[in-house]
């Protein structure tokens, strides 16, 4: 197997974007990408980009041909393909893209993730969101995405002592990074006290638990490791890549605290990297509501099960403690737009180790990882990165 590296990054501002379309998004993430990258449209040997609901959320589907066309390079006839998996559809084009340049297939893939949720109304946003869980045993009955996680949520602090307020502290960490983030949806801190007494959305999650709904786009360009060289001097190796997925239905669950499908993946691409738990210096998290990040926090092993609170009473995860998490702003403060959040996550875990992360750089941070879920847990892909 061929090693990969990441050559290039572009990403878009994140957040209600009314003046630009789903088309000009993506244009703008890859046009920068390409830039970064230095490349020409001629040596890009394929094109993978996620999306999770372009048809609901824009009425657009068949978006790999949108992606080569708005790109400018439809005369080309460069295979272009869309990967789906939920929030998970930008992780999984990422590994798509990784795949075919490691079997020794490609040498340069551009991978794009994108979504534009905001041009539907809120309820809409809600149904399209909720046909990522299971239809007949959750949607069919009104269960919504912020209702799943809030059973995860309820279960944990009873089998934990997970407190609202642990779950509030990951929020407050999420803005304060988030703030200091310029293509963030919200660059606003946000106190202790706003998050703990904001509108219920699904006991115990309130409005400031939640990821909101966003458009944007992120672009990688992915090159085979041995001739990243010829195009920078801070390309960024993939060591590791793993994906695992589980029952739809969170009632399919061994436990659902545990996300198995990330258990699973984390331990495949810690193994592929020749590393443990311990090795990792900072991560993105899919906090998608602040429970997830304490539940992928243990799931990684970062801490041990039940611990994931008490992490955060401890600030292990703050930019300045032992093991950064969400140094982006996250899902949370960031946004989430849900087919382009795997890529954005690389995207910063890129500019971390290239040390261009700005006002959130960390200290000598070697090795992130980054980690995208789809749906309530069915779907997880990781990927660890270092810099070459
Ligand atoms: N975090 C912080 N602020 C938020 C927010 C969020 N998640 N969602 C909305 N806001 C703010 C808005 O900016 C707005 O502020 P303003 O009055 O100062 O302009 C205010 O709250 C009301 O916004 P609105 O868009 O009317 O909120 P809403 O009630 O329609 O939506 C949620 C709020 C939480 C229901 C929505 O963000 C949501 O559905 N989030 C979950 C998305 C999801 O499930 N993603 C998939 C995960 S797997």
């Amino acid at each position: 197997m061929r090693e990969v590296a990441v050559i290039g990054i572009g990403i878009t501002k994140f957040g209600e974007l009314w003046d630009k379309s789903f088309r000009q998004l993506i244009a703008e993430a890859g046009s920068k990408a390409i830039l970064d990258a230095g490349i020409e449209g001629k040596e890009i040997d394929e094109m993978y980009v996620g999306s999770m609901s372009s048809g609901r959320f824009v009425g657009q589907e068949h978006v790999g041909a949108l992606v080569a066309d708005a790109a400018g390079f439809s005369h080309m006839h460069i295979p272009s393909t869309r990967v789906e998996g939920a929030c998970a559809s930008g992780g999984l084009a990422v590994r798509q893209g990784y795949l075919s340049i490691a079997s020794g297939m490609n040498d340069i893939v551009v991978v794009g993730g994108m979504e534009k949720m905001n041009d539907v109304g809120g309820n809409d946003a809600t149904a399209t969101l909720a046909t990522a869980a299971d239809q007949e045993w959750e949607a069919f009955f009104g269960t919504t995405f912020p209702a799943l996680y809030a059973m995860i949520a309820t279960r944990h602090m009873h089998e934990y002592g997970t407190t609202k307020e642990q779950l509030a502290q990951v929020a407050v960490k999420n803005h304060a990074n988030g703030a200091k983030n310029p293509y963030a949806q919200y660059r606003r801190e946000i106190t202790l006290e706003l998050a703990m007494n904001a509108t219920t959305v699904a006991y115990p999650l309130g409005l400031l638990d939640c990821s909101p709904v966003t458009d944007g786009a992120a672009s990688l360009i992915l090159c085979a490791a041995d001739k990243a060289k010829k195009y920078t001097d801070k390309a960024i190796k993939i060591i590791g890549s793993g994906q695992g997925s589980d029952s739809l239905a969170l009632h399919g669950r061994r436990d659902i605290c545990t996300l198995d499908a990330t258990v699973h993946a984390a331990k495949t691409a810690y193994k592929q990297a020749g590393i443990t738990s311990k090795d990792i210096d900072f991560a993105e998290v899919h906090d998608c509501f602040t429970i997830a990040e304490i539940c992928a926090i243990e799931d990684l092993g970062f801490v041990k099960k039940g611990e994931g609170g008490k992490a955060i009473d401890n600030k292990i995860t703050t930019l300045d403690g032992s093991l950064p998490v969400n140094t982006s702003g996250g899902l949370k403060s960031k946004g989430h737009p849900v087919g382009a959040t795997g890529v954005a996550q690389m995207v910063e875990v890129t500019q971390q180790l290239r040390g261009e992360a700005e006002a959130r750089q960390l200290k000598d941070a070697k090795i992130g990882l980054a980690h995208n879920v789809g749906g309530s847990g069915a779907t997880c892909v990781i990927h660890i990165m270092e810099a070459m």
